[in-house]
């Protein structure tokens, strides 16, 4: 990232919330459950797969994580009502993981276990280094025979290949990705080349491990290696991700060669820590600021 775009991005927690919300909308299916059945239909109309998201990440007492269980267990629901093609992504954080371990724990063991009823599968999204509680949560939920249930590991961090040496005789089944949260040079890769060179080594080793891969990237340099890396697997074997939002004509072009793809459908009423990592994130954040800061300027314009 540029010294210009950094500066761009501290400035983002000064936005007004309603811009941030507007800017962000392509990556957010919308407030309710109703809304991300929407989406995962339309994108299993154009041939993706779907992973639903309810968003509520930094919940502060035991009834906020209580109720994202909750909304877990609605669209878990929806999904097997509607035979959705469709899985879910949690992040433990929602589940109270900085509140309450033993709470965390057993909110996502009923989350599981009700998605293992359904045939769901559940993917546990890595978040920021201090939570270190996921890797051993999941390790627990594979101890109690629980298939259904796939982690997260981001190649900016220098641990990830000793993760997946660790991991091997398990054959988890990973999403690998670039990570969004930003951490100190001590732990983590701050190059954009070291962090896609250690994409390239983790993706090597899991497959040669026999793992299942959820390759999340949208960088082209990436998603080309990675087709070269991938060549020669089943279909069943791997598959693409993306972000609701974030390239989608790509998705479509991944889809129609033949290649397993499944969309990240976030939604709910929490939207705006998720919203500003997308933003952070869009090389297009400039623009959309200097036009944002126009039409709240001349007031009325753009509004269609
Ligand atoms: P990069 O950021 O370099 O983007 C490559 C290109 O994609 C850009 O040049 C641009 O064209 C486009 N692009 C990317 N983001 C965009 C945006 N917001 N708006 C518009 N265009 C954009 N991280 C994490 O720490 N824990 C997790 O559990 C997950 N989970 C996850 C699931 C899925 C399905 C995906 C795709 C990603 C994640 N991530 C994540 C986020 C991931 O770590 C990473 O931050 C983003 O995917 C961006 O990295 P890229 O590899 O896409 O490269």
């Amino acid at each position: 990232m540029r010294v210009a775009d950094r500066a761009l991005v501290r400035l983002l927690p000064a936005v007004p919330r309603a811009v941030v919300q507007r800017l962000s909308a392509p990556y957010i299916a919308g407030a309710t459950l109703d809304d991300a059945r929407r989406t995962v239909a339309v994108l299993n109309a154009e041939g993706k797969l779907a992973t639903v998201d309810v968003l509520g990440e930094e919940v502060r007492q035991a009834s906020e994580a209580e109720a994202v269980a909750r909304a877990y267990h609605s669209a878990l629901a929806a999904i097997a009502a509607d035979h959705l093609d469709a899985n879910v992504s949690v992040k433990l954080t929602a589940l109270g993981l900085e509140l309450d371990l033993d709470l965390c724990r057993s909110l996502l063991a009923t989350v599981v276990a009700d998605a293992a009823a359904r045939g769901i599968f559940v993917r546990i999204d890595m978040e920021h280094s201090a939570c270190t509680d996921t890797l051993r949560l999941y390790r627990e939920l594979l101890d109690a025979g629980r298939g259904n249930v796939g982690i997260v590991l981001q190649s900016c961090l220098r641990r990830t290949i000793a993760d997946v040496d660790d991991l091997a005789d398990l054959r988890p089944n990973v999403r690998l990705c670039k990570g969004i949260y930003v951490e100190p040079s001590s732990i983590a890769y701050q190059g954009h080349d070291a962090i896609r060179a250690n994409f390239v080594q983790a993706l090597g080793a899991l497959l040669e491990h026999g793992c299942y891969v959820g390759v999340a990237t949208h960088d082209e340099w990436l998603l080309e290696r990675s087709l070269e890396q991938v060549s020669g697997l089943g279909r069943d074997e791997y598959e693409f991700q993306m972000l609701l939002g974030v390239r989608p004509g790509r998705a479509t072009e991944l889809v129609a060669t033949g290649h397993r793809l499944r969309v990240y459908v976030p939604y709910g009423d929490r939207w705006y820590e998720y919203s500003l990592r997308r933003l952070q994130e869009n090389p297009a954040l400039a623009g959309m600021l200097a036009k944002a800061a126009v039409l709240r300027i001349v007031p009325g314009r753009g509004k269609t």
